[in-house]
């Protein structure tokens, strides 16, 4: 068991690039439905509910906590609440979903309701109050947020293909919101922030520099926290990620190494925690051996854990990574 004070300030230490110790090790996901206690509260509230109840927040964000000792928290929340700063109601129904559907006419009207998301920086203040480990916020990068805003990637083609300036308007007016958001979580308290554009992969290369990446450095640089940034094979654009660099399993981490001095996080595939347990070990281990003394690495998974995850092999992998020498 690493020092108290150590695992107090591993993350931020692995985001300064001073990290001397083992890697810290967090899960994408790391609270939500592969967790019984998690599933047991959900049978009594709705997703909204514990999205918007800062107790139920504060609550659910520390059970892997409790049961794992990972090095940081991840605020209970989801990428999506955000619409409701822009004056959608949001509820979930096999993903998130928004009402009423978005128009083109809509994108110029949107306004931002700056209070609609207070329950969660009460969340935060809670969160802070109970935990000893770094906290991470997050957010959605405005592309793949919108891509739920307009309910799937076909209607998001098809407002990209046939109207790309209202698009953009309607990713300004998202962003507008978002770096409000961000900025609202740091003073709320989180360490760090975590900033999701999970679809962004979907994106040629000069789409993604138009709808992608000037947001999230916009987002980036908005801030005096440090922030991460995921998305699925994200390895094209190592170079260019303004910030700390989450690699899914389809990403090398030792060749990202070689092309950035960034912080990097990764990338064990969520479908290994299926295996037996000496597949985990090992797998777990090669990532480590790739990573050795490495002071900017963040031990995680590739994605985010799936819900019929076996805890047996989260422990395992907990494990190994704090025993690594
Ligand atoms: O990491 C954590 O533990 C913090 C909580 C968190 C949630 N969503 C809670 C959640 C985080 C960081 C997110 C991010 C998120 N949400 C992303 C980006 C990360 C990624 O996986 O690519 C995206 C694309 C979403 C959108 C979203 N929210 C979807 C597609 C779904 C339904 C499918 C699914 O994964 O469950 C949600 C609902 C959601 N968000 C749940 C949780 C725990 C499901 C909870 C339930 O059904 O009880």
């Amino acid at each position: 068991m690493p020092h108290a004070l150590e695992q107090r300030t591993s993350l931020l230490q692995a985001l300064s690039g001073a990290n001397q110790g083992p890697p810290p090790i967090w899960f994408m996901r790391q609270a939500g439905r592969y967790l019984p206690e998690y599933r047991a509260l959900r049978e009594k509230y709705s997703l909204h509910d514990l999205f918007f109840t800062p107790e139920l927040a504060a609550q659910i964000t520390r059970m892997p906590l409790d049961r794992f000792h990972f090095d940081a928290a991840i605020l209970f929340s989801d990428i999506t609440v955000v619409a409701k700063m822009l004056g959608f109601s949001l509820f979930f129904a096999e993903g998130p979903k928004v009402a009423p559907a978005m128009t083109l006419e809509r994108v110029d009207v949107l306004s931002i309701d700056e209070e609609a998301l207070n329950p969660i920086f009460e969340a935060i203040h809670l969160i802070q109050s109970d935990i000893t480990v770094p906290l991470l916020g997050f957010c959605g990068a405005p592309f793949t947020v919108a891509s739920y805003l307009l309910g799937g990637m076909e209607n998001t083609r098809l407002w990209m293909k046939h109207h790309p300036d209202v698009f953009f308007r309607f990713l300004q007016v998202i962003q507008k919101a978002t770096l409000i958001y961000t900025k609202k979580q740091e003073e709320a308290g989180v360490d760090a922030l975590q900033i999701f554009d999970s679809w962004a992969n979907l994106l040629t290369v000069e789409e993604f520099e138009r709808f992608s990446l000037p947001f999230v450095k916009e987002l980036s640089e908005s801030l005096s926290i440090p922030t991460l940034f995921f998305m699925r094979n994200g390895s094209p654009y190592i170079e260019k990620i303004p910030c700390a660099i989450s690699l899914d399993e389809n990403g090398s981490l030792l060749q990202a190494r070689q092309r950035t001095k960034k912080p990097l996080q990764g990338n064990l595939g969520p479908d290994v925690l299926f295996e037996p347990l000496s597949i985990v070990k090992q797998k777990t281990t090669e990532i480590l051996e790739e990573m050795r003394k490495d002071p900017a690495f963040i031990f995680n998974l590739g994605h985010g854990i799936k819900p019929q995850t076996p805890l047996d092999a989260v422990y395992c992998v907990v494990d190994v990574v704090k025993n690594f020498l």
